[in-house]
């Protein structure tokens, strides 16, 4: 499943974040690439342990437990601690998967990155180029979103940041291990979430809601890992 998600962050939230990181230091992306990736990587990215990087981490991360798309869609079991982005001056990411496992910096804890997402800070008109490109077994998505806007995909998938041609691209990128690891079963439990949510909307005393709702249960109880 290919997700946007609008609005993770409020205009002030992506202001507050954009004032933080227009005036951080940043270094050379290839700091957290793997070793194929390391050679179609040239962007630019804040240190894992700068304190902005930090601070503006937590935002994000408080944001999405507030977002109930992100909660349905993602099933999150554990966040990497959102990393940072800048791409200019014709930087771009070629074609690459991302690493299937992922160490939190400091700790020993260890994400499986069944989901990658990028939250999108700075506005398309700010910057021409710079596409998100996803290959997935439904075809090529291209995908370019307003500041404040996630994007969710399955990290098993072949994709790549086309070169930024003006202006600058800033975004956060990081990665959810999932309590439902196949992207298939995740996606049905999602659309029947949203499906049950229409009907009560619609129908507040539909008795075929709560049987819907148990199924819904039964079911992540039957697919979930904790
Ligand atoms: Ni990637």
């Amino acid at each position: 499943m290919l997700l946007s998600i609008p609005d993770v962050l409020s205009p002030e939230q992506v202001a507050e974040a954009r004032r933080a990181l227009d005036r951080a230091a940043w270094v050379d992306g290839v700091v957290t690439a793997g070793h194929q990736s390391a050679r179609a990587k040239n962007n630019q990215q804040l240190p894992e342990d700068s304190e902005t990087a930090r601070r503006i981490g937590e935002l994000v991360l408080a944001a999405l437990q507030r977002n109930p798309v992100f909660m349905s869609s993602a099933l999150p079991l554990r966040v990497f601690p959102p990393l940072f982005n800048r791409y200019k001056g014709g930087q771009s990411f070629g074609t690459h998967v991302d690493n299937a496992i992922r160490q939190v910096p400091g700790t020993a804890h260890r994400v499986r990155t069944d989901l990658s997402a990028t939250l999108f800070l700075s506005q398309p008109d700010e910057y021409d180029g710079g596409e998100l490109v996803v290959e997935d077994t439904y075809g090529v998505h291209t995908v370019r979103l307003p500041a404040g806007s996630l994007i969710l995909y399955p990290a098993s998938s072949l994709h790549h940041v086309k070169p930024v041609t003006r202006g600058a691209r800033v975004a956060s990128f990081f990665w959810i291990q999932s309590m439902v690891r196949d992207d298939g079963e995740r996606t049905l439990l999602f659309d029947l979430d949203m499906a049950i949510q229409k009907l009560v909307r619609e129908t507040p005393d539909h008795a075929a809601a709560v049987q819907l709702t148990g199924v819904y249960h039964n079911l992540l109880r039957r697919w979930a890992d904790l």
